[in-house]
């Protein structure tokens, strides 16, 4: 199949990401041709048989970026740089090291107690509901999605509240990517790497210090990037999972009967969204290990290729075979599968957070509704994460937990 490439960079793909994937389908079907901001190359997967047969064929579709035949037309400053760059982490590497990088990191994250870190985000979330409940309205993204997570991670790391706060803001400006994006990377690195030196002097009951203490013997050149990883990949992406699900209890009649009742809406919600809206829309990705077809594409040696989670998860084909049974369960490509898939621990971590800040929020504040017409809720403009850009709400004034 030949035609023109699709630009991923024009507006329409930000607006309704879902319509621009039916057209390419329509002229390109599962593997398409496009371009990239700077008019740099790749193929976006689409197709979920085809996504799926990617992401367990990494002897073909491999994952370090230096294999990729394009670097010589990345424009200096080029905007997709911090996600396609490699970087000496589990995310770029390949074969037995990434096994057991993720094995370590896999271990360092489920070696807490679940009951205690259910404690802690009850905690942490009722904080940030003390922060605005005595007002009539808030702004749940970035007051209560964007920090809960960050709050958590930073507990496990074994931050202390102070640091905790002082890195979720760093790590907010990170992934605002504004004009200080590079100078709040390196302050981020710095202050992980101070982590790591303190946890080497003083180990405690933490994820940090679990991954010192792998057998995989980590240097601190190797652990510092790799815990970037861990609050890379945890952060944001639980961020929007939990604004996109509240944005959905908020403005779909299936679940505002139970805004204050029902918990399992609150399960419901979350899966929901990991195939409709999926925080993981689309990420760079993979190199061909050598020439291959795949969906009826010619795909060269060093290619770049995409990952379309969203897109595949709405694949016709795989609706239509399931015949509407697929919002019950788990076949959606959201976290990923395979080798580089997200971590089993980080799963289930993500989902403990997302429902207990939920839960947290509707118990505290039974009768929220949103402060505006759902057609005025904006999707941030990014082609990698789908996440509200807002979510502004109203609800009767609380008073704090620890008031009289
Ligand atoms: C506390 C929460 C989370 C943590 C700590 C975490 C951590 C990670 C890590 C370390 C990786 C790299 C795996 C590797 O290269 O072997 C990863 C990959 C990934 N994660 Fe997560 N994650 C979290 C939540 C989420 C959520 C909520 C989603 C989406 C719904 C998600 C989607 C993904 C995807 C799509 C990948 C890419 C894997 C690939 O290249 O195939 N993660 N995550």
């Amino acid at each position: 199949m030949t035609s023109e490439p699709v630009r991923l960079y024009e507006p329409g793909f930000h607006t309704d990401p879902t319509d621009s994937y039916r057209r390419m389908r329509a002229e390109h079907g599962p593997v398409v041709p496009v371009l990239m901001e700077g008019d740099v190359p790749a193929w976006l997967v689409i197709g979920y048989l085809e996504l799926h047969h990617v992401l367990v064929t990494s002897s073909v579709f491999a994952r370090d970026p230096r294999r990729w035949n394009a670097w010589d037309r990345v424009p200096e400053n080029w905007s997709m740089l911090p996600v396609v760059m490699p970087l000496p982490n589990m995310l770029s590497a390949e074969g037995e090291d990434h096994r057991r990088r993720a094995q370590a990191v896999n271990a360092a994250l489920s070696g807490g107690d679940p009951h205690e870190l259910r404690a802690v985000t009850v905690r942490l979330a009722d904080r940030l509901v003390d922060g605005f409940c005595t007002s009539a309205g808030a702004e749940l993204r970035g007051q209560y999605a964007a920090r809960i997570p960050a709050l958590v991670l930073c507990w496990m790391f074994g931050l202390d509240e102070e640091r905790g706060e002082e890195l979720t803001a760093i790590m907010s400006t990170v992934f605002d990517a504004g004009p200080d994006v590079m100078k709040a990377y390196t302050d981020l690195a710095a202050r992980v790497g101070e982590l790591v030196a303190l946890r080497r002097a003083r180990p405690g009951p933490d994820v940090v210090s679990r991954l010192i203490s792998d057998p995989r013997g980590y240097t601190d050149e190797e652990l510092v990037p790799e815990l970037l990883a861990v609050l890379g990949g945890g952060h944001q992406t639980t961020t929007e999972w939990i604004g996109n699900a509240l944005r959905l209890m908020l403005t779909d009649s299936r679940f505002s009967a139970s805004l204050s009742g029902a918990r399992s809406s609150v399960r419901e919600a979350l899966n929901e969204v990991l195939w409709e809206d999926s925080p993981s829309q689309m990420q760079a990705g993979r190199y061909a290990a050598h020439d291959v077809e795949l969906g009826g594409q010619r795909i060269r040696k060093g290619d770049m290729v995409l990952l379309g989670y969203a897109a595949a998860n709405k694949d016709p084909q795989l609706h239509a075979s399931q015949a509407g049974r697929e919002r019950a369960n788990h076949a959606h490509l959201s976290f990923s599968h395979g080798e580089h898939g997200c971590p089993y621990a980080a799963r289930e971590l993500a989902e403990n957070i997302a429902v207990t800040a939920i839960e947290v929020l509707l118990d505290r504040l039974p009768d929220i509704e949103l402060a505006v017409a759902p057609e005025e809720l904006r999707w941030r403009p990014s082609p990698w994460v789908r996440g509200v850009a807002s979510l502004p709400v109203t609800f009767t004034p609380a008073l704090p937990q620890g008031a009289p």
